[in-house]
Order: structure tokens, then C-alpha cells, then sequence
């Protein structure tokens, strides 16, 4: 029956509904329907890293996607191969999200999202005495303001529609100090506060506001730290990179996927009652119960 349907879909006669409800099982083998195909959502930038991987995976649950970054030819190839994968509209922005008019191109592409990633590149690693007014400005600046403004931009269209989830990429220094990465870690625990009381007074109208603490996850952020450790101490990359990964619990860096896949899960119609939390992904690197 199934190659006879098959023939079907490629001859003249359309094929049947229990077919396409088949098929459609089928390539979901296994993958919990997260309710939110045909949604929209803006992945701020995603042209690679754990930006990339939410936005696959909410691509992979049939959300269609306005993706971002300010390199064009990694931007466009990241476009495509989730195109490929998932044959989803996919638009990509080229655009600094830090600015202005990085955010309102976004929004042009995709002025009324039903979900919306906040996501950035983080400050350099830095001994604090040598941040000047300019660089404590800007980092503050990409990791605080902007995922703000941001919101500002597209909650009341999400209250509105009675359906918003976004989702804050922050990192596990904003619990846990990690020398030399202070700006990133202070500006992150700004929007975190910032954000916990605007989560409670929109979560009546099944709009969430959540937080993803990444602890180590192999993307090129975390390979450009061991290059930039290994050039600075003589010690090769993959031993400093074996070396941190003995350090983690889970004795290995999260992969991209895990993150991209719990993101996906907290934009779903069944994270509707989560709102207003830190989700730590760290592979148990946070040492605390609570
Ligand atoms: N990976 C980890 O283990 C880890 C741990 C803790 C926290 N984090 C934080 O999580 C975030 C993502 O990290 P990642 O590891 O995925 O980094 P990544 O691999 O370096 O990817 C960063 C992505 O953001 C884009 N981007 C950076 N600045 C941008 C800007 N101003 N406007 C638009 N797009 C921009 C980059 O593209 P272009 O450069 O082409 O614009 C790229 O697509 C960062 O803030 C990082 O600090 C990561």
C-alpha cells in the first residue's frame, strides 16, 4: 500500500489525507509534536553556534524562521541547509543586532513573531581593570539592552495574540563568577533581573519569558577560547581542550543540538506554565542543589 501510494503521489491522482497524516508520522518518528508548526519566529544571531541550533530545531518543529548574522555567506549557507533539512521558509538579515537598525530589519521581515530568541555575540575575555567607559557600554549594551529592546519591540503583539515564548540566551556565568568574563556575566545578570518581573506580568496571556544558561558547548566561541589560550600558554588546543572537558561532570561540552532542542521545547506549547526561569545546561557544572 505504501509503494502504491507512493505511485499515486507522483502520478495523477492527489494523494489521500491518511497518506499525507503517514507521512507526516513517519518523518516525526519518535519527535514530540511540540504544537507550534506554522508559528514565526526571529533567531537572533544564528548564522552559526547555539544560535543555529534553536533555530533548526524550531525549524525542525515547522516554525518558520527570520535568521541573522553579519557575515553573508556563512548567514546564507546556514539559510539554506535548514531549508534543506526542514522546508521552512527560512529569510536571513543580514544586520548588527546590537543596532537600532540591525533590530528594525528583523522586524521588517518578520513584524508580528510568536517566538523570539534573544541571542548575541559575548564581550572578549578581559581582566576588568582594562575595560574602559566605551567597552563596559558596549558589552552592556549587547547583552543587556539589546535582547531588551527587543522585547520591547514584540511583547505587546504576543499579549495581543495571546501566544509569545522568548527565550534569552545567557550563560552560566551569570550564576556562577568566571574571572575575565565579568562584563558578559554582569550584563547577562541585568537582563535576567530586568526580565523576571516582565515575565510575571504577561504570563495571563500565555506569554513566556525564559532564560538558557549555557555552561560549554562545542561551538567556534568555545574552539576560538582554547586557540586563544593555546597561543598564550604553549599548550596545544586539544589538551586544553581535554582538560576542560575532565573539569565538566558529564566529562564532554554540550553539542549544539541539545541546546538548540531544549530551546525548541521551551518555545512549545507545553512549556506554557514555565516562565520566568534560568535553565542551566552545563552538563552539572553548576555546583549547587538549587
Ligand atoms: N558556547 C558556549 O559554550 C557558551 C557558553 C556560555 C555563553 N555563551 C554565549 O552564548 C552566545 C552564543 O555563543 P556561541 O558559542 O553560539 O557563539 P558563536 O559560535 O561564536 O556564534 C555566534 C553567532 O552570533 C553571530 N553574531 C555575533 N555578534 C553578532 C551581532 N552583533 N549581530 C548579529 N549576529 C551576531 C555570529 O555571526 P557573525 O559573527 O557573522 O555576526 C554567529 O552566528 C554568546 O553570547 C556566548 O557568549 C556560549
Amino acid at each position: 500500500m505504501w509503494n502504491a501510494e507512493l505511485t499515486c503521489a507522483t502520478g495523477r491522482p492527489k494523494p489521500s489525507l491518511t497518506y499525507i497524516m503517514r507521512l507526516d508520522n513517519w518523518l516525526n518518528e519518535g519527535r514530540m509534536d511540540l504544537g507550534i508548526r506554522g508559528r514565526k519566529a526571529i533567531v537572533c544571531a544564528s548564522s552559526q553556534g547555539l544560535g543555529k541550533a534553536c533555530a533548526r530545531a524550531l525549524a525542525e518543529a515547522g516554525v518558520s524562521l527570520v535568521i541573522n548574522g553579519r557575515n553573508r555567506l556563512l548567514l546564507d549557507q546556514t539559510a539554506e541547509e535548514i531549508r534543506q533539512a526542514t522546508n521552512v521558509d527560512v529569510t536571513p538579515v543580514l544586520a548588527d543586532i546590537s543596532t537600532q537598525e540591525g533590530q528594525a530589519a528583523l522586524l521588517a521581515a518578520c513584524p508580528a513573531p510568536d517566538i523570539l530568541v534573544n541571542n548575541n555575540g559575548g564581550p572578549p575575555f578581559r581582566d576588568f581593570r582594562d575595560l574602559d567607559r566605551q567597552a563596559l557600554l558596549t558589552g552592556v549594551t549587547m547583552n543587556m539592552v539589546t535582547p531588551i529592546e527587543l522585547i520591547q519591540k514584540v511583547i505587546d503583539a504576543m499579549r495581543a495574540r495571546e501566544f509569545g515564548r522568548i527565550v534569552n540566551i545567557t550563560s552560566v556565568s551569570v550564576k556562577m563568577p568566571l574571572a575575565g568574563l565579568d562584563l558578559s556575566s554582569g550584563a547577562r545578570a541585568g537582563l535576567t533581573a530586568f526580565v523576571a518581573g516582565i515575565a510575571r506580568s504577561v504570563a495571563d496571556k500565555n506569554v513566556t519569558i525564559n532564560n538558557m544558561l549555557p555552561g560549554s558547548f562545542d561551538t567556534e566561541r568555545l574552539r576560538g577560547g582554547f586557540r586563544a589560550s593555546a597561543k598564550h600558554t604553549g599548550i596545544s588546543e586539544s589538551v586544553i581542550a581535554q582538560r576542560s572537558q575532565q573539569m565538566i561532570p558529564a566529562k564532554r561540552f554540550g553539542t549544539p543540538s541539545e541546546f538548540g532542542q531544549t530551546c525548541a521545547f521551551l518555545c512549545s506549547v507545553h512549556a506554557g506554565y514555565i516562565t520566568g526561569q534560568n535553565i542551566l545546561l552545563d552538563g552539572g557544572s553548576y555546583p549547587a542543589a538549587f
